[in-house]
C-alpha cells in the first residue's frame, strides 16, 4: 500500500505544515502540531452540472421516518442516551482506567446480543480470552455475540463488514490504529483518524458504533476531547474507583437531553442500576452531627438529594487550608467570605474542609446555601436538622436566590420523607403539601432558623 503524503496541523489553529514543528510560526503555540493524512493535491475538476443542486430541497419536504431506538434493557444507560441507541449512531464512553467503561460496554453488547442481533465486541487491550472471562462474570454469553482481538483498523472494518452487526464496540480507541498512519496507537492524529474511519462506517452501513475512550485526570493527552465533536453522543463516567457508585453523564446528545445521568454501583457481577438514588447517597448519612447538610441538586432531568459535609477546626499555624472535593473549590472560598462579611462568621484563623459523600460532584449553584449552612453548623458545632432540605443560590450580598425547579426538588426531598425545606422566597411556586417550606431571603436568615 502507498504511504499517503502527511501533513501536520496545529491544533490550536489549524496552520498546515509538510513537517512536524515544535512551535506554530502562525499562533506561537507549544507542540500542538499532529500529523494527519493530507488530502489528494492535483487540480480539482470544476463541476459542470453542479450534482449539489438535486440533492437541496426544502426543509419541510424531507421525509421523517423515526427509526425506532434500540432499548438496550438496562434502564439507566437508555435513560442517559433518551431512551435507546438510535441505530447507525456514534457514542463515545469516556473515563478514567478503572471507571468500568469495558465493563459497561461488554453488559450492553450482551443485552442487545441477547435480542438476536448480532454484537462485536473489539478488544484492542485483552485478549479474547480475557474480553470472555469478563463476559462470563457479567452472565450468560449469548451466541450473538462476537469477539474480536484486534487492534488494525483496515482488519476491524474487514470484519464488520464481514458481519454486519447491528452494534459494534471499539474497546477502546486509544488501542487501535491506522497502518498507514507513521504516529503512535493512542497520539492524537490516530485516534481522531480512527474514529472519522469509523464514523463513514457506521453511517454508510447504519451500524451503531460504542467507542470506549480513556482520559487521564487531566482529562487531554490524546483523549477523547479531540472526538467529541466527530460523536453523536458522548457519556462520561464519573466516580472513582474506591467508591461503589458510578455516575453515567450525557454530555452531548444529538438525539437527547444533556446532563441526563444514569447512576450504577460496582459490584461482584458488573454494574448493577441504582434506581433510587437520592436514598443510596443518604443510606450513610450520620444522626445528629454538626457539619452535615442534605441539599437537592437537579441533574438533567432529575432531582438528587446529597449530602454536604464540613469540617471547621482552628488553624495551628500560618495560613488556613480550605478543600474541597465535589464541591468548586473557588465556590467554596466565595461562600466562605459572603459567611464571613453577611453573616458574621469568623472563619479567617479556622482549616476548613468541605466535601460531598458517595464520591459524587455537585456544580449546581442551587447547593449553595447547603454547603454555606454545612460550613456555619460545623464552626458553630451546632447540628443541623436531618429532616430539613436546604436549597438556594448564594450571592455576593448574601442573599438567597431563586433556583428553577425548586417544587420538583422540594418535591424529591418530601418523597424520602424530609419533613421541612428552606428555600429561596420563591414566589409563584406551587410548592408540595406535604413538607412544611422555610422561605428565607439572606443566608444570616436561613443560618438562624437552621442553626435555632
Ligand atoms: P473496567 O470495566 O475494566 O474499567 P475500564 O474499562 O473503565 O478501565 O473495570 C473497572 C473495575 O471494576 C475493575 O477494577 C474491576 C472492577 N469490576 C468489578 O468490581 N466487578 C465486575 O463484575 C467487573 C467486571 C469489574
Ligand atoms: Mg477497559
Amino acid at each position: 500500500m502507498p504511504t499517503p503524503r502527511l501533513r501536520y496541523t496545529c491544533q490550536s489553529c489549524g496552520y498546515a505544515s509538510p513537517k512536524w514543528l515544535g512551535r506554530c510560526p502562525d499562533c506561537g503555540e507549544w507542540n500542538t502540531f499532529v500529523e494527519e493524512a493530507a488530502p489528494e493535491s492535483g487540480p480539482r475538476p470544476h463541476p459542470r452540472a453542479p450534482a449539489g443542486a438535486d440533492a437541496v430541497r426544502s426543509a419541510a419536504d424531507v421525509p421523517v421516518d423515526l427509526e425506532p431506538r434500540q432499548a438496550t434493557g438496562i434502564g439507566e444507560f437508555d435513560r442517559v442516551l433518551g431512551g435507546g441507541i438510535v441505530p447507525g449512531s456514534l457514542i463515545l464512553i469516556a473515563g478514567e482506567p478503572g471507571a468500568g467503561k469495558s465493563t459497561i460496554a461488554s453488559q450492553v453488547a450482551a443485552r442487545l446480543a441477547a435480542e438476536d442481533s448480532a454484537v462485536l465486541y473489539v478488544s484492542g487491550e485483552e485478549s479474547v480470552r480475557q474480553a470472555r472471562l469478563r463476559m462470563e462474570r457479567l452472565g450468560r454469553i449469548p451466541p450473538g455475540l462476537l469477539l474480536l482481538a484486534e487492534n488494525d483498523l483496515d482488519t476491524i472494518s474487514a470484519a464488520i463488514d464481514a458481519r454486519s452487526p447491528t452494534l459494534t464496540v471499539i474497546d477502546s480507541i486509544q488501542s487501535v490504529y491506522r497502518p498507514d498512519l507513521p504516529s503512535a496507537p493512542g497520539s492524537v492524529g490516530q485516534v481522531r483518524e480512527c474514529t472519522g474511519s469509523l464514523l463513514v462506517l457506521a453511517k454508510r452501513r447504519g451500524i451503531s458504533m460504542l467507542i470506549v475512550g480513556h482520559v487521564t485526570k487531566e482529562g487531554t493527552v490524546a483523549g477523547p476531547r479531540v472526538l467529541e465533536h466527530l460523536v453523536d453522543t458522548v457519556l462520561y463516567f464519573e466516580g472513582d474507583r474506591h467508591h461503589g457508585f458510578r455516575v453515567l453523564r450525557a454530555t452531548k446528545n444529538r438525539f437527547g437531553s444533556t446532563n441526563e445521568i444514569g447512576v450504577f454501583e460496582m459490584g461482584p457481577a458488573g454494574l448493577t442500576e441504582v434506581p433510587n438514588p437520592s436514598a443510596a447517597f443518604l443510606a450513610e448519612r450520620p444522626a445528629e452531627t454538626s457539619g452535615s447538610a442534605v441539599v437537592c441538586a437537579l441533574e438533567g432531568t432529575r432531582p438528587l438529594l446529597l449530602e454536604i459535609q464540613s469540617l471547621v477546626t482552628p488553624t495551628p499555624f500560618g495560613m488556613p487550608r480550605r478543600t474541597a472535593a465535589g464541591v468548586d473549590y473557588n465556590r467554596l472560598l466565595l461562600l466562605l467570605a459572603v459567611l464571613e462579611r453577611r453573616a458574621g462568621l469568623h472563619l479567617a484563623s479556622h482549616d476548613v474542609y468541605a466535601s460531598v459523600t458517595g464520591g459524587m460532584t455537585v456544580d449546581d449553584p442551587a447547593a449553595d446555601l447547603g454547603l454555606a449552612a454545612a460550613v456555619a453548623s460545623a464552626f458553630r458545632d451546632r447540628p443541623v436538622d436531618p429532616g430539613t432540605v436546604i436549597l438556594g443560590e448564594v450571592g455576593l450580598a448574601g442573599e438567597v436566590r431563586a433556583v428553577p425547579q425548586a417544587a420538583r426538588r422540594v418535591a424529591e426531598a418530601a418523597r424520602l420523607g424530609f419533613q421541612r425545606a428552606v428555600t429561596p422566597r420563591g414566589e409563584g411556586v406551587e410548592w408540595p403539601e406535604t413538607i412544611e417550606i422555610i422561605p428565607v431571603a439572606t443566608v444570616a436568615e436561613a443560618l438562624a432558623v437552621l442553626l435555632s
